[in-house]
């Protein structure tokens, strides 16, 4: 991972890559004028070069020119007075820039921070962009590490400083749910999940943790939680980590989604697509490490995050289709598909967060497979029983660039769940493809208090790229929604 640094002095060092950006225009790339001017001499260099190649400055298009230790160009697309640069274009270049330096010892990011937004957007998009996982490879095969030095030129060091600051709090939070996502199911399960908390947040006097074992969790009536988890030699947990803030007049809660793999249990997966399971606790770590950067940053709002975390596996002590549960708020659930047990693990966090009476909800949860045909596979979608608290997620999504979009959740969303045995069933009984993103919002809706606003957020489509690298995500976790949340705090706390 790279050393990130602001800097005001244009000065290349040997082995130092240059990067710059591209504006794209009818007369060929155009090349934008960094924070420090460069010398004219330089400019014109890398003008009469960049005329040879096929390059026009298209958004984050690279190529590689071979001046002096290197010049690395990156497009930012069509810029013009109805058009001005987005940050999110700036931060997905910066990234696409930093991920092609592979190898290389160190580089300066020149390019347009003419404002501590812009610094911003670099300096995170270096960070994630740069991002590698490596942890589990044998120290031979590390010698394809990243960029180790990231220089971002500003022109003035004082006037960047918090934005560059916020930027790295924010982009270590981001990593930390990469890595967490990243991390094998044989070394990340409810337990070990719980031990990085317990050892990640030093005691102060802002934090309580509270994680609740097997038996706390049994004693107390976390049904459903324990009925997803009695399948697997890996016990369940429910972490709820508070950060308390003086003065604060808001409270948050943010529930996740904490399955440290979900094989489907008795109502198994396809094999194929199962390796990705280990991802499932990816709105866990979202909420954990949302908390983390909202302390860093030291906001002044009180958020407890809730992390709700089981292995879902078949064996023969596993749940059956049609197995009920009681949960902690005391409705009962018939389990008809062992496979839909994030919803489960979820109705007894959201009632246990519900009782903190917090002013919001958020929960975070790779929920549904159906969110990705509905949306695609970089795009999350947000529901909620209220349109203003949904509009407000949507809205700090659109801010950070992160891809988020608002749905509803419909009232035969809900009657499809209707159970003859139980409270609410699980699944519908006939099983039944269509919108079942929203079948999944209206079974959560179920234990949530209709007066408390709440915001379902299904990240199953972006929390994990099966792909290609695209902007400031490689393959792997993401860590998508850290940053909405981040951003949504700042705007709530005060
Ligand atoms: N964890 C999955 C959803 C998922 C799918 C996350 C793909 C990430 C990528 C979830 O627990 C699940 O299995 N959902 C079922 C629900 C169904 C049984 C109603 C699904 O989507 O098939
Ligand atoms: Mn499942
Ligand atoms: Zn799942």
């Amino acid at each position: 991972m790279p050393i990130t640094r602001l800097t005001d002095s244009k000065n290349i060092s040997t082995d130092e890559v240059l990067v710059v950006g591209f504006a794209q225009s009818d007369n060929g790339p155009e090349l934008l004028e960094a924070a420090v001017a460069l010398e004219a001499a330089t400019k014109t260099e890398i003008n009469e070069a960049i005329k040879l190649l096929n390059f026009a400055g298209k958004k984050s298009e690279i190529t590689f020119l071979t001046i002096k230790s290197g010049i690395l160009c990156v497009g930012l697309g069509k810029i013009s007075k109805t058009q001005p640069l987005e940050m999110e274009t700036l931060r997905r270049a910066a990234a696409v820039a930093a991920r092609s330096l592979v190898g290389k010892k160190s580089a300066l990011f020149a390019l347009p921070t003419q404002t501590t937004v812009a610094t911003q957007a670099v300096a995170v998009g270096v960070e994630l962009g740069a991002y590698t996982f490596t942890e589990f490879k044998t120290k031979n095969e590390k010698n394809n590490e990243s960029l180790k030095q990231a220089n971002i030129l500003v022109q003035d060091l004082f006037i960047n400083k918090a934005s560059f600051e916020e930027a790295q709090i924010i982009a270590e939070s981001v990593k930390n749910v990469r890595n967490l996502v990243n991390t094998p199911p044989s070394h990340m399960y409810p337990e070990t999940f719980a031990n990085y908390v317990k050892k990640s947040f030093k005691k102060n006097s802002k934090l309580t943790l509270e994680v609740l074992d097997e038996r706390a969790l049994k004693r107390q009536g976390y049904g459903a939680i324990i009925g997803v988890g009695q399948g697997s030699i890996n016990p369940p947990r429910l972490i709820r980590l508070a950060y308390k803030s003086r003065g604060a007049k808001f409270h948050l809660a943010l529930v996740g989604k904490g399955i440290t793999f979900d094989t489907g249990g008795i109502s198994l997966k396809p094999p194929a697509s199962m390796h990705t399971m280990k991802c499932d606790m990816a709105g866990a770590a979202t909420v954990i490490e949302a908390l983390r950067a909202i302390m860093n940053l030291d906001l002044k709002i009180n958020v407890t995050a809730y992390a709700a975390l089981a292995e879902n596996m078949p064996s023969a002590s596993a749940q059956r289709p049609s197995d009920v549960v009681t949960t902690y708020g005391g409705k009962t659930i018939e389990v008809l598909n062992t496979d839909a047990e994030g919803r489960l693990v979820l109705a007894d966090a959201l009632a246990r967060a519900q009782e903190d009476k917090p002013d919001l909800i958020i929960d975070l949860a790779t929920l549904t497979g159906a969110a990705t045909v509905a949306l695609g596979s970089r795009t999350a979608g947000i529901m909620s029983n209220k349109d203003e608290a949904r509009d407000q997620v949507f809205a700090s999504a659109k801010e950070t660039g992160e891809s988020m979009w608002p749905m509803q959740i419909p009232e035969e969303s809900r009657t499809i769940l209707d159970s003859k045995t139980a409270d609410i069933a699980n699944v519908g009984f006939t099983p039944n493809p269509a919108g079942g993103m929203m079948v999944g919002a209206a079974f959560l809706n179920e234990f949530v208090d209709e007066k408390t606003p709440w915001v379902h957020i299904d990240i199953a489509p972006p929390a994990f790229n099966e792909g290609a690298p695209y902007g400031y995500n490689g393959f792997g976790g993401t860590g998508v929604g850290v940053r909405t949340l981040v951003h949504l705090a700042q705007k709530l706390s005060g």
